[in-house]
């Protein structure tokens, strides 16, 4: 294996180009030839390779996003254009492949590999989702930047005595809202993975108007039943409404677009590594995660069509801290 090409694809996320960084120069160091897709399968599937030397990933370490640019290729999800995509990555003689992303990146990563092709996955999404990692590239950085936004929202809350609905992404997953929940002493996290309807919410933010509290913090994900402009209606609409009033913020993309924090930043490091690694000792169709505190292999097959479960003993936790 001597010509390795690195993409990044679907939603970007902070530590994408530490990761880079670390597949090019790991990769330089083991003399491979490194080559960088931009924009994703997109890119695959135009032919462009760009060649990569270990001095071309300087001064990125620091910058969230992906300066080789991602996609959401609707093209790649079509058997035709993923033949196509392996014709020209023959044709271009590039032995291997690496997919910096998360779920969706990661099936096309496997369908990829199930042609025959050698591709190694990186799990890296805000959303924590990715099955065969306990953490991925970029929720951590993403946690940080929504907790700060919530700390600032909380001191305004409380100058007004107000409850405040926060929406993070997380897409089906409630991962992010969780830990955002925890860190910013909510009163109520509202995820898909536990049922809740508006009179559960508007319960409890009653209930913590009477025990005195001077705000009440809602975060909820985006993927929950309701999501908080529903929610902030119902609430409205509800007869017992009666106490604190009402502000909402989605903070949406705002979540993506941070410098990555050292954590993600070390995560990249390790990924990266590890991916060449692999590719050194020809093991491929495999994602590199992080499960207990180890670097591990999952195969893709299992990555694509096994669900992430969320530690529901995390939800318990954010309920008894909100008394
Ligand atoms: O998968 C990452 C993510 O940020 C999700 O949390 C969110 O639902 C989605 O991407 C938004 O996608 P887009 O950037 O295409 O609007």
């Amino acid at each position: 294996m001597n010509r390795i090409a690195v993409l990044t694809s679907g939603g970007d996320a902070p530590g994408m180009n530490a990761a880079i960084r670390a597949v090019v120069r790991a990769g330089s160091e083991k003399e491979m030839k490194m080559f960088g897709v931009p924009n994703g399968y997109d890119g695959l599937l135009a032919g462009t390779f760009r060649k990569l030397l270990a001095r071309d990933v300087g001064g990125i370490i620091q910058l969230g996003g992906t300066f080789l640019g991602s996609s959401r290729s609707e093209q790649f999800r079509q058997p035709a254009a993923r033949e196509r995509a392996l014709k020209i990555l023959r044709d271009n003689s590039i032995d291997a492949l690496i997919v910096i992303g998360g779920n969706g990146s990661q099936i096309g990563a496997y369908e990829l590999s199930k042609l025959g092709f050698p591709v190694v996955g990186i799990a890296s999404t805000i959303d924590n989702d990715v099955y065969g990692s306990d953490i991925t590239l970029g929720v951590d950085t993403a946690t940080n930047i929504a907790l700060e936004a919530i700390d600032r929202l909380k001191v305004t809350a409380s100058s007004h005595r107000r409850a405040v609905l926060v929406e993070v992404m997380g897409r089906e997953c409630g991962y992010l809202a969780l830990v955002c929940g925890i860190a910013g002493g909510a009163e109520t996290v509202v995820i898909p993975e536990v049922e809740m309807n508006p009179d559960d919410v508007t319960r409890d933010i009653l209930s913590a108007y009477r025990r005195g509290k001077s705000h009440a913090l809602v975060v909820v994900a985006e993927g929950a039943a309701y999501n908080a402009s529903e929610l902030t209606k119902a609430i409205y609409e509800h007869p017992d409404m009666a106490g604190f009033t009402i502000r909402t913020t989605i903070l949406g993309h705002v979540q993506r677009g941070g410098v990555p924090s050292a954590s993600d930043r070390i995560l990249a490091a390790r990924f990266g590594v590890a991916a060449i690694e692999c590719i050194a000792q020809d093991i491929h169709g495999v994602l590199i995660g992080i499960v207990n505190g180890q670097i591990v292999r999952t195969p893709l097959a299992d990555v694509a069509t096994r669900k992430k479960e969320l530690d529901l003993s995390l939800f318990q936790l954010a309920k008894v801290l909100a008394t």
